[in-house]
């Protein structure tokens, strides 16, 4: 079991930085309750346990309490609002680097913004436009063990790893690291080598669900600075459900 949050500790981690950090026990979704607060840049909600959490394209995220870091943020990010494409592949690239230089190696982004630990999922991310700026929901399974996984094809970082990361010190950690690169990013720095980096899916093989259930077929070759996955064919996808496909 890892240690539980502490409100004062996420804080004294982060001092001289500009979020602020609730720590609630329980709640339905930290997505709903951050934008029903009428959030301001840096404010983050974490909770022990959510009775309703939302994953992407309307599915519902499942963790037992205490065992996995479930925070929303809301940021207002000073650039174009057509950027704001990349800002989901900027929140995961972030994840994914801060769990390999906290935790372990071994971490990568499977397009659009799931974190794998080989081919299992151990995190995903939801973000979703709210006003001027955008919240993002992340849920990372820390100290899941195999029974208490939500489907077979997840992970945690304890089951990993070996390691049980300190949540409080993991989200000081993403939080630190994702307001430096939101700077940079504002800057010009569109991230797409960064990206490119630490992400499995490029170079393989894709079956993509596409909204309204249609299924497309392809080899993944790069992204775009919009965040597009851009396929071998030509064709550009804005928005899907990856499976990377085995060729054996
Ligand atoms: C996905 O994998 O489909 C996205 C999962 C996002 C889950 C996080 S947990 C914190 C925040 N609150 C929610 O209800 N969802 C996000």
């Amino acid at each position: 079991m890892s240690h539980l949050l502490d409100e004062s500790a996420i804080s004294h981690a982060l001092a001289g930085s500009y979020w602020r950090v609730s720590v609630v026990q329980e709640t339905s979704s930290t997505q709903t309750m951050l934008r029903d607060s009428t959030p301001t840049h840096g404010d983050v909600i974490v909770a022990e346990y959510q009775s309703q959490g939302r994953g992407r394209l309307d599915r519902t995220f499942e963790a037992a309490a205490n065992t996995a870091l479930l925070f929303t943020f809301y940021v207002e990010p000073q650039t174009s609002v057509e950027r704001f494409t990349f800002l989901p592949l900027l929140a995961g690239l972030t994840v994914a680097e801060t769990l390999n230089q906290k935790c372990a190696p071994g971490f990568s982004t499977k397009w659009p913004n799931d974190i794998l630990f080989g081919e299992k999922k151990v995190a995903g991310l939801l973000v979703e436009r709210c006003g001027a700026g955008v919240i993002v929901g992340i849920g990372i399974n820390t100290s899941m063990s195999e029974s208490q996984l939500p489907v077979p094809t997840a992970t945690s970082i304890a089951l990993a790893t070996g390691i049980t990361p300190d949540r409080n010190q993991l989200l000081a950690d993403f939080l630190a690291a994702f307001a430096a690169a939101l700077q940079k990013w504002e800057a010009g720095n569109d991230f797409v080598k960064e990206y490119l980096a630490l992400n499995s899916t490029i170079n393989q093989d894709v079956e993509i669900t596409l909204p309204g259930a249609v299924v497309k077929h392809g080899r993944a070759v790069s992204i775009d600075a919009s965040g597009a996955l851009l396929l071998e064919s030509g064709e550009q996808v804005t928005v899907g459900d990856v499976v990377h496909v085995r060729r054996y």
